[in-house]
């Protein structure tokens, strides 16, 4: 799917992130299974992670950070008319994380459900707002993008425990006057799913005793095929979505790619032609949040002042499905149309 804007300006007016306290870095991995932190530190550029506490589900990750978007907004949660979560780790199966949050937020006006598209959940879910919201369904709303992957991973297979971390950030779109999305470019190779994926607990293997002592309950990786495919979608999807926008890459003042590998960002920045102080990374410290990634990455960003009105700032995500999605949105000051 692409497509540019039709003329109706939506934007991102707020945002929020919020990372669980306690830090996990190499070192104390390389207490618990057969790695080094010279070994992660070279392969992903991953220095340490955030680990949420047993109590802590996603929608107590997700409540600061879409109290803080909204604030930022100037938004109240009553005002929303959309919610959505992008996650594969929500609180339970059902109800929605989207609607216990909504809940606690007290957004009661609001349509509310989760979005569950591996680490792209992120820009499926803001490109779904935008449609919403363009099309006129609604003024405004919250799109969360998180996980606690920690509770999904094999802490006894050194291959994924050391890639990924916990984390949530969250973004308000509102229709707006001038500037927002320019566009986006969406896409799923389903025939790639067995290269990312987590077997049990849906309806094809439901969780039996067996499946939980055969361990699979836990994300499963074929990291060199995902490697690949991460290098060629995060630059085919980037160069569709500067053409269908008429812009080029040139253009783009803040570039912020799906935060999973240091090595497969400086990939893509390379053949894309980014200049290396145009690009958000912060994996470094958060590892990969899956869906988190990039909205943490925008708030980042922006407490350093890099995302300023008039800025184009380019997103791209992917993760598994295999799916992929990038965004183009020229910055606004959170100006309403
Ligand atoms: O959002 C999408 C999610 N996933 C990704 O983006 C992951 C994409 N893939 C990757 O980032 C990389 O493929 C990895 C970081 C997962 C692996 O890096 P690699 O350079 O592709 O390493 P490799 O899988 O080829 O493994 C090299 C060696 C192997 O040993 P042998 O067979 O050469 O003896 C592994 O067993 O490194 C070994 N290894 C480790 N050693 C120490 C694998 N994991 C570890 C580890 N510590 N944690």
């Amino acid at each position: 799917m692409i497509g540019s804007s039709n003329g109706v300006g939506v934007s991102i007016t707020g945002l929020g992130a919020h990372v669980p306290e306690r830090v996990m870095t190499n070192d104390e991995l390389s207490t618990m299974m057969d790695t080094s932190d010279e070994w992660i530190m070279e392969r992903t550029g991953i220095r340490e992670r955030r680990i949420a506490a047993p109590e802590e589900a996603l929608s107590d990750l997700a409540l600061p950070a879409a109290k803080e978007s909204l604030e930022d907004a100037g938004v109240a949660a009553a005002d929303l008319d959309l919610v959505i979560v992008a996650t594969v780790t929500p609180d339970m199966a059902f109800p929605a994380t989207g609607a216990i949050l909504a809940d606690q937020l007290g957004a009661e006006n609001a349509a509310a459900y989760d979005l569950s598209a591996g680490c792209t959940g992120f820009m499926y879910a803001v490109a779904q707002a935008y449609g919403m919201l363009a099309g006129g369904l609604g003024q405004r709303a919250l799109v969360v993008g998180g996980d606690i992957l920690s509770r999904i991973l094999d802490w006894s297979d050194r291959s994924t425990a050391v890639l990924f971390g916990d984390g949530v950030g969250a973004v308000v779109l509102e229709r707006v006057a001038e500037g927002g999305f320019l566009g986006f470019e969406l896409g799923a190779d389903g025939s790639g799913g067995q290269q990312l994926y987590l077997l049990a607990g849906g309806s094809r293997t439901p969780a039996t005793a067996e499946s939980v002592a055969e361990r699979l309950h836990f994300v499963q990786m074929n990291g060199r095929e995902v490697f690949k495919f991460a290098t060629r979608v995060l630059v085919s999807s980037a160069e569709a979505v500067l053409a269908e926008c008429g812009r080029t890459i040139d253009d783009v003042d803040v570039y912020v790619p799906h935060q999973a590998n240091v090595r497969i960002i400086e990939y893509a920045t390379e053949k894309l032609g980014i200049p290396e102080d145009k690009v958000v990374i912060d994996v470094d410290r958060y590892g990969n949040t899956s869906s988190g990634s990039i909205p943490l990455a925008l708030a980042d960003a922006k407490r350093e002042g890099r995302l300023q009105p008039g800025r184009l700032v380019l997103m791209t995500g992917m993760g598994a499905g295999l799916t992929w999605g990038s965004g183009l949105i020229e910055w606004t000051d959170g100006g309403r149309g």
